[in-house]
């Protein structure tokens, strides 16, 4: 396949995303052959008011503009179970594993019917977090990460992470100028860690941050410099996607 071909309407160069090779962290979905899978996965994660959705929205109108077909993917979005999970956050009444799973469940069918179908269609998928949150909360929450690794066995393996990093009291300024309040499951707020919830969710976030960097070396994350400008940071992650496609 060509790997890169000229828009004649804007100028604009189209990288032909070329076909690399897919599998899934462990034992995956029965009867799905992810070496069949088109498209790219790149996923963005980070804490509460890091700008995922920032770049998400950017980077979506960049790949679209050169001609890419893109779909977003991201927690809490299935249509099997978001709704139900969401009552679960609100009501505090599931035990840990219970909620654990629900979220495995939520993520389980957003991978069976949004991500794979999406990507054997050769879609851009892009995803707001994907099972590094998921497990990082859990193993907050004392999970055994042997069994976190076995129940996300069924999660494929993206073509990139990026870890939009931010220092913890930047984001309590961006999480304040954005919605006037930090949320209750974001600063840890369960695990009684401090009735302040200012104190509790930099404690938390900084617990997060650690659980990320034990699983830097299994997972191999993009780490970026999110203090700095969107403009400077989307940058960043175009050339990082392009290289990407090209299959570097
Ligand atoms: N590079 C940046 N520098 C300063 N502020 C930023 C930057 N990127 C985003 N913001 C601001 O920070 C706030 C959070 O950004 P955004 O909603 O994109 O983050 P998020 O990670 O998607 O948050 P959430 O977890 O709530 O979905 C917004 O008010 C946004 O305008
Ligand atoms: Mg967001």
């Amino acid at each position: 396949m060509k790997a890169s071909l000229r828009l004649p309407k804007n100028g604009r160069t189209i990288v032909v995303p070329q076909p690399s090779s897919r599998r899934f962290y462990g034992h995956g979905i029965p009867g799905l052959d992810p070496s069949k899978l088109g498209g790219k996965l790149v996923v963005i994660e980070g804490a509460d008011g890091s700008g995922r959705s920032t770049q998400i929205t950017r980077l979506v109108e960049w790949l679209e503009g050169c001609g890419h077909a893109t779909v977003q993917v991201g927690l809490k979005r299935s249509t099997l179970v978001s709704e139900e999970l969401e009552q679960a956050k609100r009501g505090n009444i599931l035990s840990r594993t219970t909620l654990s799973l629900f979220y495995a469940t939520d993520f389980a069918d957003q991978i069976e019917n949004v991500i794979i179908p999406s990507l054997r269609a050769g879609f851009i998928v892009i995803a707001d977090r994907y099972i590094y949150t998921l497990m990082a909360r859990d193993m907050a929450r004392g999970a055994d990460p042997g069994w976190l690794r076995n129940l996300y066995g069924m999660a494929l393996v993206p073509d990139i992470v990026f870890y939009l990093n931010v220092p913890a009291e930047e984001l309590v300024q961006r999480n304040f100028a954005k919605d006037y309040a930090l949320d209750y499951w974001e600063s840890g707020m369960d695990l009684g860690l401090s009735h302040d919830m200012f104190d509790s969710f930099i404690r938390y976030q900084a617990m997060i941050v650690d659980m990320f960097k034990k699983m830097q070396k299994t997972y191999g994350f993009t780490i970026v410099d999110a203090s700095r400008s969107s403009d400077e940071i989307n940058l960043e992650l175009q050339k990082k996607i392009e290289a990407v496609m090209r299959g570097k």
